[in-house]
C-alpha cells in the first residue's frame, strides 16, 4: 500500500531542498552586490575627502597647496588599503600619482584594464571588481565637485586592495544569509509539515465518506432492480464475488476489476424501463415481448452514461448478453470484440442462475453447471475464462454455499470491494 505521509514528507524535504538551493542562489548574487556597493561607497567617501583640499589647490594653484594634496593622498597609501591614486583636473591632466612602493602597481593596473575592461557605473561613479592572483582588488573612479557642488573640476581614481579580513567578513555574512533562510525554509517547511497531515486527514475522512455513499449507491441502484422480480439482493451479490475471483484469475487490471463491481451490481439497471406486465409475466415471452426485454441493456447505459463515476460499468451493462460465437444481444459481437468484463461476467451471471434455484426449476449441482458452461465454451462463453473459471469454481461455490445469508453474503462482498477501493493512507 502505499503511505502517502510518506510522499508528502518526501516532497516536502525535496521541495525545502530546491527552495533552499535557489535561495542560497539568489544570495551569493546579493552578497556579491554588496561588494559593488561597498565599493561604491568606497569611491564616494574618498572623493569627498580630497574635495576640499583638490579646490584649495584648484582656485590656488601653489606648490604648498599641491603638497597638502600630496601629503592626504600619501597618508591615504599609508594607512588605508589603497595602492594607487591618481587625481585629474578638469582637462583630464594628471595632478598626483602616488602608489605604494613595494607592490607591482603598474602590472596589477594593466591586469585591471586589459582583464577586466568592463566598468559598472552607479551615476557619476564607475567602479569594477577583479581578483588577480588570488587577491581582490575594485578600481573606483569619481568625479570631484567644486564647494557648491555644481561643477566638475577633477577626477579621483583609486585602485583599493579588499583585505583578506574583508573578504572573509563578507564571505561570513553571506553563508550566514544563506545558513539563515535555508534554516527559514527548512523550519517552515516542518511547521507545514503536521499542517498538510491534518489537512489531508479531513481530506482522506471526506474521500472515504464520498466512497462509502458512492459504493452504497451502487448497491442502492442494483437493489432497486433485484426488487423487481426478486426478494433478496443475493444474486447481485454472489455474481459480483464470482466476477471479482475470475478476474483475479484472469490478472484483470485494478481499474478493470473497479469496473466490473459496479458493472455486477448494475447490469440489469435498464429493466427499471421495462414494464412489469413483461419483467414480472409467468409465463413464456413472445417474440416481440422478448425484443423488448433487450432494450433493457441499452436503457441501462442512458441510465448510467452520464454519471461519470459509473460509467465505466457500462461494458457489462451494454454487453452482457453478447455470446463469444456472435449469437447474442444486443449489438452480436463476436470473441475479441466482447469487452473482456462482459466476458467475465457472463460466466458468473449464468454459473449463477444454474446453481440457483428458481420458480421453475431446482438448482443445478456444481458438476452439472460446470458441464453445462463447458458445453458453451466457444458459442456462448470464451473457452479461456470458462478454463480458468473452471480452476476456481469448486473452491469459491464451497465458500459461497457456506455465506448463510444475504447479510453475511454482503459482508463478504464489503471486504472484497474494500481491496479494490481503497483511500490512499
Ligand atoms: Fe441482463
Amino acid at each position: 500500500m502505499i503511505n502517502i505521509n510518506k510522499i508528502i514528507f518526501r516532497n516536502l524535504i525535496l521541495g525545502g531542498i530546491t527552495i533552499s538551493i535557489l535561495v542560497g542562489i539568489t544570495v551569493h548574487f546579493v552578497e556579491h552586490n554588496r561588494i559593488n556597493n561597498y565599493a561604491e561607497k568606497l569611491a564616494f567617501s574618498e572623493s569627498t575627502k580630497y574635495s576640499e583640499y583638490y579646490n584649495n589647490f584648484y582656485h590656488n594653484p601653489s606648490i604648498s597647496s599641491l603638497q597638502t594634496l600630496r601629503k592626504i593622498v600619501q597618508n591615504t597609501l599609508d594607512h588605508d588599503l589603497f595602492i594607487s591614486i591618481e587625481i585629474y583636473d578638469d582637462s583630464l591632466n594628471r595632478i598626483i600619482r602616488e602608489s605604494l612602493k613595494d607592490k607591482d602597481i603598474n602590472e596589477i593596473k594593466h591586469d585591471l584594464d586589459s582583464k577586466f575592461p568592463e566598468f559598472i557605473m552607479a551615476g557619476e561613479i564607475a567602479h569594477k571588481v577583479a581578483s588577480i592572483n588570488g587577491q581582490l582588488y575594485i578600481k573606483v573612479m569619481s568625479p570631484i565637485r567644486d564647494k557648491n557642488k555644481d561643477k566638475i573640476i577633477g577626477h579621483f581614481e583609486g585602485v583599493y586592495h579588499v583585505s583578506n579580513d574583508k573578504i572573509v567578513e563578507i564571505r561570513n555574512k553571506a553563508f550566514l544569509s544563506v545558513f539563515q533562510s535555508v534554516l527559514i525554509v527548512l523550519a517552515t517547511t516542518f511547521l507545514l509539515y503536521p499542517v498538510i497531515l491534518q489537512l489531508k486527514k479531513k481530506l482522506s475522512i471526506r474521500s472515504y465518506e464520498l466512497l462509502d455513499s458512492n459504493i452504497n449507491t451502487i448497491k442502492s441502484l442494483g437493489s432497486a432492480i433485484a426488487k423487481r422480480d426478486s426478494d433478496t439482493n443475493s444474486h447481485n451479490y454472489r455474481v459480483t464475488i464470482y466476477s471479482v475471483s475470475l478476474a483475479e484469475k484472469s490478472r484483470l487490471s485494478k481499474s478493470q476489476i473497479q469496473a466490473l463491481i459496479k458493472g455486477a451490481f448494475l447490469h440489469d439497471i435498464g429493466k427499471i424501463g421495462i414494464s412489469d406486465a413483461i419483467l414480472l409475466k409467468p409465463g413464456k415471452l413472445t417474440h416481440d415481448e422478448f425484443e423488448i426485454v433487450k432494450q433493457h441493456v441499452v436503457l441501462g447505459v442512458e441510465i448510467l452514461e452520464n454519471n461519470k463515476w459509473l460509467r465505466d460499468a457500462i461494458d457489462v451493462v451494454l454487453y452482457h448478453h453478447e455470446k463469444f460465437d456472435g449469437s447474442g444481444y444486443i449489438h452480436g459481437l463476436k470473441g475479441k470484440d466482447i469487452p473482456v468484463n462482459a466476458k467475465i461476467f457472463a460466466i458468473a451471471d449464468v454459473f449463477d442462475a444454474l446453481t440457483s434455484s428458481r420458480p421453475y426449476k431446482k438448482a443445478f449441482s456444481l458438476d452439472k453447471s460446470l458441464e453445462i458452461l463447458k458445453s458453451d465454451a466457444g458459442s456462448h462463453f470464451e473457452p479461456q475464462f470458462i478454463s480458468k473459471f473452471e480452476q476456481i469454481a469448486k473452491e469459491l461455490y464451497i465458500e459461497i454455499s457456506n455465506l448463510e445469508n444475504e447479510r453475511v453474503l454482503n459482508k463478504h462482498l464489503d471486504s472484497l470491494i474494500s481491496r479494490y477501493f481503497t483511500i490512499l493512507n
